[in-house]
C-alpha cells in the first residue's frame, strides 16, 4: 500500500489543465514578483482553464508575499481527484484543494 504524500513536490502539476508543475510556478513567482495572483497566468497559462487551481495559485502568491515558504500541503493524487469531481459537478469540496480552507483573497 502506498502512503499518501503530505505535500506536492516540484514536479507535481499545480495547474492540471496546462500541466504546470509547482516548481515552475514558484520559480515564476520568485523571479517575476507578480503584483496580483492573477498574473501567475503568465506562467504557461496557469489558472486560465477550469479554475480548479486558482485558490492554490493565490495561496502560493500570498505565501511568497508574506515571506513564507511556498508549499502546497495536499497529496497530488487527492488534488487530481478533487479536480475531476470539480469538473464533473462544478462544486468544490468544503475545503480548498490545498487543504487550507477557503481562500478568498486575491
Ligand atoms: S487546473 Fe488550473 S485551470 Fe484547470
Amino acid at each position: 500500500m502506498t502512503r499518501a504524500a503530505d505535500k506536492m513536490g516540484p514536479d507535481d502539476n499545480v495547474c492540471l489543465c496546462f500541466h504546470v508543475p509547482l516548481g515552475k510556478v514558484t520559480r515564476f513567482i520568485q523571479r517575476e514578483e507578480p503584483k496580483v495572483a492573477s498574473l501567475i497566468s503568465e506562467c504557461l497559462g496557469a489558472g486560465t482553464g477550469c479554475g480548479w487551481c486558482v485558490p492554490v495559485l493565490r495561496q502560493l502568491h500570498r505565501q511568497h508575499a508574506q515571506g513564507e515558504p511556498m508549499e502546497v500541503r495536499v497529496d497530488p493524487e487527492l488534488y487530481a481527484s478533487g479536480r475531476r469531481s470539480y469538473r464533473r459537478t462544478g462544486e468544490r469540496p468544503s475545503r480548498d484543494p490545498d487543504g487550507s480552507g477557503p481562500t478568498n483573497d486575491a
